[in-house]
């Protein structure tokens, strides 16, 4: 008998064909433990509900890590509903021969367009302009008035130029903008001219963030990067909070070392609505909802459960993030 726990609700319902479904009917509804609340499971609840298991569909809000591998020596798979798994200790995983899935692919329209719609609503200033009806401001037209950035025709910088970094520079041909992009990447595809990190910030009008968080980039969005950027630039950030000096970014929107920022992550998650940041200049926030379409959601819980249920059975699949966790696992 394979037991697993799904540490929240999967979108796309309940009926025939669903995620959920598609999993209680391969393993038996009764070993199908779904935590029922909006919120995560405390760390207890977690160990306790995991007892047994033999795999785990978790979210970015879960910790998989060495004490959780110890603590339960069953689970054999670990499907991630996110395509970045910085909340998974990967190398201690593979080192216990449990399998290790997420999303990818599916979800990089969805954020690409939420990067989208933070640059343009941080460009065009809508949270100014709906606060300035709200509070009684608005007088006759005037042509002086809410004066914002231009898009059309102006460069992007895509630091990161992965599956979602490429998703949002390929939209950028619909503005006539030129491209430029730097990190790591096979060959993007998408067309734009690669640059160092330096000319990336002395260029761009806009910079849009897509690397996934570990050690090389947390906090490489600090003073310094924020200095080289140009005093009209947009920082938009739809991949890790973790990834930029959060006070660096609010000192430098409110002494207009650069104009404006829309961010979808950010530190600590969820924001506390007293936090500085809510209150920085000329900033776009959402509450980390990048891939939050129902479609590329349920899309996402469809793979996680692929995923979970090839991790189990010790198969390949094409978003197992650790194969060499199958030939651990062989050994166990
Ligand atoms: C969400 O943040 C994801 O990584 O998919």
């Amino acid at each position: 008998m394979t037991r697993v726990f799904v540490t929240r609700e999967l979108p796309g319902g309940a009926g025939d064909g669903s995620p959920i479904a598609r999993l209680r009917e391969a393993l038996g509804a009764e070993n199908v433990d779904v935590w029922p609340e909006f919120d995560p499971p405390s760390r207890e609840a977690f160990l306790e509900r995991t007892e047994g298991c033999d795999g785990v569909l978790c979210m970015i809000t879960d910790r998989i890590d060495t004490e959780f591998l110890e603590a339960r020596p069953s689970v054999r798979a670990v499907a991630q509903l996110a395509v970045g798994y910085d909340n998974i200790d990967v190398p201690a995983c593979t080192a216990h021969g449990v399998a290790v899935t997420n999303t990818p692919d599916v979800l990089s329209d969805a954020t690409a367009d939420m990067a989208w719609a933070l640059l343009m609503a941080a460009a065009r200033r809508l949270p100014a302009g709906r606060d300035a009806i709200e509070q009684g401001q608005w007088g006759q037209w005037n042509p002086t008035w809410m004066l914002s950035s231009e898009i059309t025709g102006r460069t992007l910088g895509i630091l990161g130029p992965g599956r979602i970094g490429a998703a949002a520079a390929r939209r950028a041909s619909g503005f006539d903008m030129t491209v430029l992009y730097t990190g790591h990447s096979e060959k993007p595809d998408f067309p734009g001219t690669f640059v160092s990190l330096d000319e990336l910030l002395e260029r761009s009008d806009f910079i849009s963030v897509h690397v996934p968080l570990n050690d090389e980039t947390r906090g490489m969005c600090d003073a310094s990067f924020f200095r080289r950027m140009r005093r009209h630039a947009i920082f938009v950030n739809t991949s890790r909070g973790p990834v930029v000096d959060q006070p660096a970014l609010i000192a430098a929107l409110e002494d207009g070392t650069i104009a404006a920022a829309g961010l979808d992550v950010m530190t600590p998650e969820p924001l506390p609505p007293d936090d500085p940041l809510v209150r920085a200049k000329n900033i776009v926030l959402s509450p980390h909802v990048g891939s939050a379409t129902l479609e590329t959601r349920t899309k996402m819980a469809h793979l996680a459960v692929d995923g979970l249920l090839a991790g189990m059975r010790g198969e390949t699949v094409r978003h197992l993030v650790n194969p060499e966790a199958l030939n651990a696992a062989s050994r166990r």
